[in-house]
């Protein structure tokens, strides 16, 4: 058989592991043959490639970004104009000019709902699912996010000294429009004040309420960590500083999330859902997304997770523990 792989959308730790996941047992264990698709969907639609061998395979399990490049073109996205611009046909001609028995995507939820419509054409299409925003439906946990974790509880853990010498508010805000994963995770390790996620929304009176208890209690500085889908951390620390009369700095933490080398975590989930995504291809399993279940690599149809996302419950136990020992949600 032969198989292409592509990644597709924002890039993470872990994307080059994964390849290389898919790669080398597809090489090694199954015989078949591998190309690497340029670019993403872009790369696909142009035919641009290249051979992946058991040389480009090697080096690559902690290498950050990806060796393949990636776009967010979608040969399906919806235009300005309100209709859906079609690429099906160049899709077909350029899986089937390549000789592909095989299309791997790599890719966050927008790459799964790709995937999916591509699998409508008729083609054969594995999905395996990476953001650092840990926000892919029918998955426990996406390769990328425990890398970005660990950079922002490092990034709040350096924060804490500043803060503390200066007697400063510090808001830092963390990766994750829809999804507060980032800031959930990181700010719980990293020791935040005040936790701001999308899903639970906030009212300012309540984390200003939370900043001035800790100063009658004698801590006067205080860490917020805030979702960049609530947007505006500027606003926030504004609001803050205003409403608490305390000096008041923001960090926007960016793209430093996601880059660089992944986490030992990370690079084995890579590893487990690269291998199982090619077992799924030798049993000609199509349709399918791989994910992680309870530590275990299964697999979920492609049309269940298209057009979905998945959020942070308001129950969730880190939310509940934090709430119990005085984190502020602002809520
Ligand atoms: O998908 C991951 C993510 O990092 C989001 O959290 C972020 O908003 C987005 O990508 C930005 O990516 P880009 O600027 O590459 O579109």
């Amino acid at each position: 058989m032969k198989i292409g792989i592509l990644s597709s959308g924002g890039d993470c730790p872990g994307i080059n592991a994964t390849i290389r996941g898919v790669g080398k047992t597809a090489l090694t264990y199954f015989g078949m043959e591998v190309i690497g698709i340029k670019s993403g969907f872009q790369g696909l639609l142009a035919k641009d490639i290249l051979v992946l061998d058991d040389k480009s395979l090697s080096g690559l399990l902690n290498l950050g970004g990806t060796i393949l490049g990636t776009s967010r073109e979608k040969p399906f996205k919806k235009l300005l104009s309100g209709k859906e611009e079609d690429k099906s046909q160049i899709v077909i001609d350029s899986y089937r000019e390549l000789g592909l028995d095989c299309l791997v995507c790599i890719g966050g939820n927008g790459t799964q709902k790709t995937a999916y419509q591509v699998s409508r054409l008729g083609l054969n299409v594995i999905g395996i699912p990476k953001t650092i925003d840990n926000d892919v439906w029918g998955t426990d946990i996406t390769f990328g996010f425990y890398s970005a974790v660990d950079i922002a509880t490092e990034a709040i853990d350096r924060l804490h000294s500043t803060a503390s010498s200066h007697n400063r508010v510090m808001v830092i805000e963390l990766m994750g429009h829809k999804a507060g994963w980032i800031t959930l995770y990181a700010g719980m390790a990293g020791g935040a004040d005040v936790i701001l996620i999308p899903e639970l929304g906030f009212d300012i009176k309540k984390v200003n309420k939370a900043i001035l208890d800790r100063v009658n209690k004698g801590k006067p500085y205080s860490i917020v960590a805030v979702a960049e889908g609530l947007g505006l951390e500027s606003r926030i620390a504004r609001m803050i500083e205003e409403g608490t009369g305390l000096e008041t700095r923001e960090t926007v933490l960016g793209y430093v999330q996601r880059g660089g080398s992944p986490s030992a975590f990370d690079r084995n989930l890579s590893t487990r859902l690269g291998g199982h995504a090619t077992g799924l291809i030798a049993q000609r399993e199509f349709g399918k997304m791989v994910a992680l279940y309870e530590d275990k690599i299964v697999s979920v149809p492609l049309e269940e997770v298209a057009g979905k996302l998945k959020l942070v419950p308001a129950d969730h136990d880190l939310i509940l523990q934090g709430k119990r020992m005085g984190v502020s949600f602002g809520v």
